[in-house]
């Protein structure tokens, strides 16, 4: 069975505190949603301002694989400008709601439980001339009375609902509870089987995905939710956090989504750059930590077979792999890997020497970067022979002219020499030493710090090379940074030779 997912990342997410969205970031963000493959957009409510009726309308125009629908109070000028938000969609709906529990009939709508059926009816009928695709909300349904419910419901389908949304507004039920109240209510309206049934959850109690879940095996086709879980409050339903849940768990769920999991992250993180609110690192599925290993025995664990913590792959939601992070808890198993990652090989006693160096720094900070690694090894000074040695080196460059590097190496008792021209002098020079060495290298990191302060500092470069696949990590120190990023070259280029050299040596 397939489930519909219907992304309100764009309406009750955007209308949370500061995840407002301009009309680009909004087209952007529909756009991501279309990659996503959400089933249906709700693009915003188009009564709210002149702005958000017409950003509704440019995302109708730009969408064309997704039902865009545009959210409508049961009011006539409501619904009519809905109409005008989406009018050039490829597939329009139109979204009208009306609250049905008594606590918001009384204080909030001022209305009798059958004038509110009534005006619900009513609108319905209005929105029908326009679309055929017509979504009606009872909000707060959850603290509705069923058989309330059961009538409405019945009414607004017999004119011409096709989906009945089922919300959870202020996130107050509970999973068991949930399923049980949608079952009563499909006996009050056995009209729900022929209309799609939706459920649209918040998080108050952190129940928000739990309860949108229950509320399938109660018979739910469409479930609302948002990005990164962002909404009203403690916010809706986790959109990523849905899909996942159901892709891990097949054995559990016997119905999918039509949603790309591939582009989650990009999705997630897409909308954090835009609103800048940030996920929380733990957050399921997107957050920071969600892919990341820091204890030593979970990082041998996933070393070994990454099945041992991890039940669902970084690369199935878009992440290129998980992250180990160095820290205190970290093994040395861990450690010696991002050695491997770093092309760092050491000798046993190098090796053990490294990892007490390692657990020193850990001790004193929270997470061991690629730079305090490279510390660690080049505080060991593990030295390789100097094949190339560099003699000197003329730099021609200005913000006018194409930069030009001639550099000289000594390899043995012969001076090399190479021209180059490139993107810069860092660039020009590399290129030359390239042309040197005669081999095709990948520059895979280039870094430059100042050790010390002032203007005579100490420049410190860091390159790492590629060939065959290998990383070769070299280290230059200079007061003169174009000459340290020379050293730092020649040195990854002899470490690469040393290897080489060893290899042939071995065979
Ligand atoms: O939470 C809610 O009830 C809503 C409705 C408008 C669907 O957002
Ligand atoms: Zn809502």
């Amino acid at each position: 069975m397939k489930i519909k997912i219907f992304d309100t990342t764009l309406r009750d997410g955007e209308q949370s505190p500061g995840c407002s969205m301009n009309l680009k970031e909004k087209i952007e963000m529909a756009q991501q949603l279309e990659r996503l493959n959400v089933d249906i957009i709700e693009a915003g409510f188009a009564a709210a301002s002149p702005g958000d009726l017409f950003s509704i309308q440019q995302i109708s125009k730009s969408v064309k694989n997704c039902t865009v629908a545009s959210l409508a109070r049961t009011h006539k000028g409501d619904i009519d400008k809905a109409w005008e938000s989406v009018r050039y969609a490829v597939n329009p709906r139109i979204h009208t709601f009306i609250a049905t529990s008594p606590i918001h009939m009384q204080y909030k709508l001022k209305m009798e439980p059958e004038k509110v059926v009534e005006k619900a009816v009513e609108m319905v009928k209005h929105a029908k001339k326009y679309c055929s695709n017509i979504e009606f909300s009872a909000e707060d349904a959850t603290r509705s009375e069923p058989e309330f419910l059961g009538k409405i419901f019945e009414k607004v389908i017999k004119v011409g609902a096709t989906t009945i949304n089922i919300p959870d507004t202020v996130g107050y039920t509970t999973p068991d509870e949930y399923y049980e109240f949608l079952m009563k209510i499909r006996k009050y309206a056995p009209s729900l089987d022929k209309v799609d049934i939706s459920v649209h959850c918040h998080n108050d109690l952190g129940l928000a995905v739990a309860n949108s879940l229950a509320a399938v095996r109660a018979g739910a086709t469409q479930i609302e939710c948002t990005v990164n879980g962002i909404g009203e409050r403690a916010g809706n339903a986790a959109l990523e956090e849905i899909v996942m849940a159901v892709n891990t768990r097949k054995d559990r769920y016997d119905y999918q989504s039509n949603i790309n999991t591939k582009e989650i992250m990009r999705t997630s993180k897409l909308l954090t750059r835009i609103t800048g609110v940030n996920v929380q690192p733990n957050k399921a599925v997107v957050g920071a930590n969600a892919f990341a290993h820091e204890s030593g025995i979970h990082q041998h664990g996933v070393l070994n077979n990454k099945q041992t913590y991890e039940i669902m792959t970084p690369e199935s939601v878009g992440l290129e792999q998980n992250v180990m992070v160095l820290g205190k808890h970290s093994g040395r198993h861990a450690f010696k890997a991002r050695l491997d990652e770093l092309g760092y090989k050491l000798t046993k006693e190098e090796l053990d020497k490294a990892f007490v160096r390692f657990k020193e720094v850990a001790d004193k900070k929270k997470e061991v970067f690629n730079r305090d690694i490279d510390a660690i090894v080049s505080g060991q000074k593990i030295q390789v022979p100097e094949i190339f040695e560099l003699e000197r080196f003329i730099i021609n460059s200005g913000n006018t002219i194409t930069s030009t590097a001639t550099v000289i190496l000594k390899k043995e008792d012969e001076e090399i020499e190479e021209v180059a021209i490139g993107d810069g002098p860092i660039d020009a020079a590399f290129k030359a030493i390239e042309k040197i060495v005669d081999k095709k290298l990948t520059l895979d990191e280039y870094a430059l710090q100042s050790v010390t302060e002032g203007k005579d500092a100490l420049g410190d470069a860091l390159v790492r090379i590629r060939e065959n696949g290998t990383v070769y990590t070299g280290r230059g120190l200079s007061t003169d940074v174009v000459e340290a990023s020379i050293q730092a070259y020649v040195n990854a280029v002899n470490k690469m030779m040393y290897e080489d050299f060893t290899d042939v040596k071995q065979k």
